[in-house]
């Protein structure tokens, strides 16, 4: 249990001895050192249900507080009650603790997360990274804590985008000749043959000839579409591994590997009942979903022409996830745009009970990347960026960063380093916003060695680590006992005891910009207690304590940064 755990539990028991018939205490950090610590509200709640004054209440609750030596409280304000760790209270809990500090779940679940999930045919463009870089946090916390978390990068291989790409290889001639170029660069392959799509009914005519046919297993078809797989999703692996994400190709669970279960599946809609034909597709109408005029909105499982929706391919999908995954929970990292969609997929599921209420459904959504402008994230002639560029290009600047930097790093050391920080601030800068709202990307303050950015939290941690070379010594003493005896000492300890609060707030809404802040004040207090606390001048058992608390630090931050999927280095 952490500080803010034990802390509910004293108060849920202190309350209920106080008369309060359902005790909701509310432990938060106070954000201002003179409130102390925590706070505890929901005091002010109890005492209007009671009828009694707040502070009143507040004292009683205090009187039933068992004695003890590790808090003092203080009923401050109106009736918040202000919580301060003594000296022996975050000594005992540093001494009992073992860092950096994780929580312990006690029933791990299956979740299911899906996440990156890209169109296949063309390349991945700056779009993708939100969803990528998101998920993949959301994959290394759930595995952190002890659940059971399984990647599902449902990547949209079998929509009307193979009609063009054939339908236009087509019109080069199905040879080896102009396969190879076409899969050389399937990009621009790809986006000549959706601009014709765009301007030539005939060829969109025929394209969507191929779809079906495509669809129905036409061998030859099957074949040239798997080789535009092929190459598409090695394009993608190429940027996980630049990125440093933890997908591969295993993880794919693509859309065409629910084909066979779509008719089966609008059937048993059928058989419940819950299809209704519309202008001749077939659709579910629930009374949850209406449009602004209140009339009814579908939700198509299939259409007029027999082909079978985005919607539909979803509904097998969840499914899968809770018949073959056993998912006890199945998140969505998917951008805001398409919340309509995923509620419906949701519901259906429910509706037709191909899911149980028991398994937990959520979108995480996310906003769009714009440029400074406020404009989105384009090229001047209005085409997507490609994500492998932007990365490149995040490679180069800090390489021209650290060069600009007086340093005795080689080549290699140097290239390693500019990796690190570039694809690094990328990540933070994505991570470090709320999720849910649009975000500008902008070089400068992304790789900058000030404020909250991965850079500045890189260069700290290289800071405790040349810390140790300089002590001479091989490593810390692990075993060394912590003193506190100064305040900076007191804050940072408190701090690092407090990385498993901002774990489980995480977890709540998934919203990595907890952790990034929490990550930022962690090294923002060790910057102050380096500043204060001599540490390789004091006396041999302060300056075991003083290295041991910083090694700790060490530790708290490159778990932390692994978790947001940045890595470290020993200098830079
Ligand atoms: N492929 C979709 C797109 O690019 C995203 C898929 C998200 N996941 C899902 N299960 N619908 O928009």
């Amino acid at each position: 249990m952490n500080i803010k755990q034990t802390l509910e539990a004293i108060f849920e028991q202190a309350m209920i001895g106080a008369g309060v018939s359902e005790p909701r205490p509310i432990i938060k950090q106070s954000q201002r050192a003179e409130f102390g610590h925590y706070q505890a509200n929901g005091v002010m709640a109890a005492a209007k249900q009671l009828k009694l004054a707040p502070r009143d209440l507040a004292q009683a609750i205090l009187d039933q507080l068992p004695l003890q030596n590790r808090y003092t409280f203080e009923i401050a304000g109106p009736g918040f009650i202000n919580i301060r760790l003594t000296h022996e209270g975050l000594t005992e809990a540093v001494a009992s603790t073992a860092f950096p500090v994780n929580i312990g779940v006690d029933a791990p679940k299956r979740v299911v997360v899906d996440y990156s999930s890209p169109n296949l045919a063309k390349e991945m463009h700056i779009g993708h990274l939100r969803s990528t870089v998101i998920g993949d946090t959301v994959i290394r916390v759930l595995e952190h804590v002890g659940h059971d978390a399984i990647r599902a990068n449902h990547v949209g291989d079998w929509g009307a985008q193979f009609g063009s790409l054939l339908a236009y290889l087509s019109e080069t001639g199905h040879n080896e000749q102009a396969r190879t170029t076409a899969l050389a660069d399937l990009e621009k392959f790809y986006q000549a043959a959706s601009k014709k799509f765009k301007q030539d009914p005939a060829f969109a005519e025929k394209a969507r000839g191929f779809v079906v046919q495509l669809q129905a297993g036409d061998p030859e078809l099957k074949a040239l579409w798997q080789s535009f797989i092929a190459t598409s999703m090695s394009h993608g692996q190429a940027v996980y591994d630049k990125l440093g994400i933890t997908l591969t190709q295993k993880d794919a669970m693509p859309e065409s590997q629910y084909n066979d279960d779509l008719v089966p599946l609008v059937e048993d809609l059928k058989d419940k009942n819950l299809i209704e034909e519309s202008d001749g597709a077939q659709c579910v109408f629930l009374d949850e979903f209406k449009g602004k005029d209140g009339n009814r909105l579908p939700a198509m499982v299939q259409k007029s022409d027999g082909g079978f929706p985005y919607l539909a391919t979803d509904l097998a999908a969840l499914r899968f996830r809770h018949r073959v995954l056993e998912a006890n929970e199945a998140l969505y990292v998917v951008g805001a745009s398409q919340q309509l969609h995923l509620r419906q997929v949701f519901a259906v599921a429910r509706a037709a009970g191909f899911v149980p209420e028991t398994l937990k459904t959520r979108h995480l959504a996310f906003g769009l990347v714009l440029k400074a402008d406020g404009t989105p994230f384009k090229t001047r002639d209005g085409a997507d960026v490609k994500l492998v560029d932007v990365l490149d290009e995040a490679v180069d600047r800090a390489t021209a960063l650290l060069s600009a930097r007086d340093n005795d790093l080689d080549q290699q050391e140097q290239a390693t380093i500019a990796r690190v920080i570039g694809i690094g601030a990328i990540k933070y800068a994505e991570l470090q916003k709320n999720r849910t709202t649009d975000y500008v990307f902008d070089w400068d303050t992304m790789l900058s060695f000030e404020g909250n950015t991965a850079p500045y939290l890189q260069y700290a941690y290289t800071r405790i680590r040349s810390l140790f070379r300089k002590s001479g010594l091989a490593a810390p003493d692990s075993n060394a006992e912590i003193t506190l005896t100064e305040p900076q000492e007191a804050a940072l300890a408190l701090k690092n005891l407090q990385f498993s609060e901002a774990l489980t707030q995480y977890l709540d809404d998934y919203q990595a910009n907890i952790l990034c802040n929490y990550l930022f004040e962690l090294a923002g207090s060790f910057m102050t207690f380096y500043e204060h606390c001599p540490i390789l001048g004091a006396d041999a058992d302060l300056k075991a304590s003083r290295l041991r608390l910083s090694q700790i630090t060490s530790e708290t931050l490159s778990t932390g940064l692994n978790l947001l999927g940045i890595e470290t280095v020993e200098r830079m």
